[in-house]
């Protein structure tokens, strides 16, 4: 009999499951039949803007923690897809850190290409999914949430692809709750203008906070302060951002730090990072994780070890973004397929431990994404998606690493060459602090003039083209 597959979520890493399977299918294999629940009414994950906060049209939560102004922060070509390159997609250069409009229609140009989009059932939220120990199936039930209807099914294999920056991890802190301001987690968060003028606390020392507080310096913070709980960030900030250590307490609208200073502040966003979380999933089956590169329990990164027919995407902490969800998305459908065969439970084990040992060992960001490129080769070699040079891609991770470190403010007018088509990329038209129309159609609109050549040791020279 045909085997039946649910996967969860049409975000990038859904979205490659499904391009992985038809792709096969392309080349004359038998796939299995196919139901993707995606509880939005359009695919793209994170990278499907919403406006709302808290819960949206149907009472569902907001899945999407992306804001208005969101732009790429690491350069395209490191998560370019080695089967539809951005060349393919806009047909002519583009820069290397586009708005989050432009990255939505390139995964989704690439996902209409291949036709999946008769296997989604959007508006349909996974409730719940049980193992029957008897049929070795997988039960999933769903609501329609358009229909308000419920209804239960059997599935050979669930694919978990629903991401995991969506659920807020949301500290306490002393006095807090006497904070006048505004207050929110940076997943609430969808655009800076409102920052204007105002004293801006960014409680955190990650990307969010970063990111957050650029956005906050472009549209004319009066001050951004960021908090951190480990490390400071180190970047050679403007003037008006600073880094001082964690908030100790609230006092209404002044927070006091634990090195004794203190400053009023108008608005505080925690930028403290998210949660593993799968409301979906019984206790036994479902990932807990910190956000790190190797979540331990999922054999290649992909496999639920506590049941080897249930399989997560994506649930990594990623420098490498959706050529990696392609790597995983690729093995997956091989597993499934039967071409790929799993190891025993011990061995299994102890390949997750080897891993395990060397994550323990990073000791820098450039370990680090060499890990998670090592990782990627990993499973590459045992598919035939295409292999892309991918200590080319770590070379670009670290000229980005560097170019951040010269200039926060201007890294994103950098450009780099495609890994894939040895295309570089074109300068935008428009110097980033300075780009307040994040659209598709502004971004596309002026054609390029000129170029600035980035060689991956971070040296430049501008050339016309
Ligand atoms: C603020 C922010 C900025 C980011 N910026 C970048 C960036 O610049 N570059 C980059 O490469 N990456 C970035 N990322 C990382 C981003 O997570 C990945 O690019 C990518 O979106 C992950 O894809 P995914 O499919 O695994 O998860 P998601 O994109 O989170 O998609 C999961 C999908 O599952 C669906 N879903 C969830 N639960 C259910 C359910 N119960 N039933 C049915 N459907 C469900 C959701 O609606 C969603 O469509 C950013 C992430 C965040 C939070
Ligand atoms: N395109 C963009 O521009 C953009 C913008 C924002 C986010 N993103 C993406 O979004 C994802 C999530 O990033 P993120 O920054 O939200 O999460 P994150 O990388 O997981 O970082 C979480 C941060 O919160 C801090 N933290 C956690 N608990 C805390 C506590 N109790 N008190 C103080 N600090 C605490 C952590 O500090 P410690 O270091 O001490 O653990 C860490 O600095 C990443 O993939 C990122 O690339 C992209």
């Amino acid at each position: 009999m045909q085997k039946r597959i649910a996967i969860i979520g049409a975000g990038p890493s859904g979205m490659a499951q499904l391009r992985a399977f038809e792709t096969a299918k392309e080349q004359g294999r038998s796939i299995p039949e196919i139901v993707c629940f995606e509880k939005q009414d359009d695919w793209g994950g994170q990278w499907n803007f919403n406006w709302r906060t808290g819960t949206d049209a149907h009472g569902e939560p907001v899945h999407s923690s992306m804001y208005r102004n969101l732009w790429s922060n690491g350069p395209k070509e490191a998560l370019e897809f080695s089967e539809y390159t951005f060349d393919e997609h806009f047909g002519r250069p583009i820069s290397s850190y586009p708005p989050r409009a432009v990255l939505w229609d390139y995964i989704s140009g690439r996902a209409e290409q291949s036709d999946v989009k008769k296997y989604v059932r959007f508006s349909t939220v996974v409730r719940w999914v049980q193992f029957n120990e008897d049929t070795q199936t997988f039960t999933v039930t769903v609501e329609d949430l358009a229909r308000h209807t419920t209804e239960s099914s059997e599935f050979d294999h669930v694919i978990v692809g629903s991401g995991h920056f969506s659920f807020p991890n949301v500290p306490d802190f002393a006095g807090i709750e006497t904070f006048p301001g505004a207050l929110r987690h940076a997943h609430d968060f969808r655009g800076a203008e409102s920052l204007a003028d105002k004293d801006v606390l960014l409680i955190g020392a990650s990307y969010s906070a970063e990111d957050i507080g650029v956005q906050a310096y472009k549209m004319g913070a009066r001050s951004v302060t960021l908090s951190y709980r480990s490390k400071p960030m180190g970047f050679d900030w403007p003037e008006d951002i600073t880094e001082v250590p964690l908030v100790e307490r609230f006092d209404g609208s002044t927070a006091h730090f634990v090195d004794g200073s203190s400053k009023r502040f108008d608005a505080v966003i925690l930028c403290t990072g998210y949660l593993h979380h799968y409301p979906f999933l019984p206790s036994e089956l479902s990932l807990s994780s910190p956000n790190n590169l190797y979540p331990d329990t999922l054999y290649r990164g992909v496999v639920s070890e506590a049941n080897n027919k249930l399989f997560y995407l994506g649930a990594q902490d990623q420098w490498f973004t959706f050529n990696m969800f392609d790597a995983q998305a690729w093995y997956v459908r091989d597993v499934i397929l039967g071409e790929q065969t799993l190891p025993d439970a011990a061995a299994q084990r102890a390949d997750i431990d080897s891993w395990l040992e060397r994550l323990a060992a990073l000791d820098s960001a450039s370990a680090e994404i060499t890990f998670q490129a090592d990782y990627i080769r990993d499973l590459i070699e045992a598919s035939d998606y295409p292999l892309f040079d991918l200590d080319e891609v770590v070379r670009i991770f670290l000229a980005w690493k560097k170019d951040k470190q010269r200039n926060i403010l201007t890294y994103r007018d950098a450009v780099y060459p495609s890994v894939m088509t040895g295309t570089m990329g074109a300068a935008h038209h428009t110097p980033w602090l300075q780009e307040l129309d994040d659209s598709l159609e502004r971004y596309m609109a002026h054609p390029k003039t000129d170029v600035i050549k980035v060689i991956v040791d971070g040296s430049r020279e501008a050339s016309a083209v």
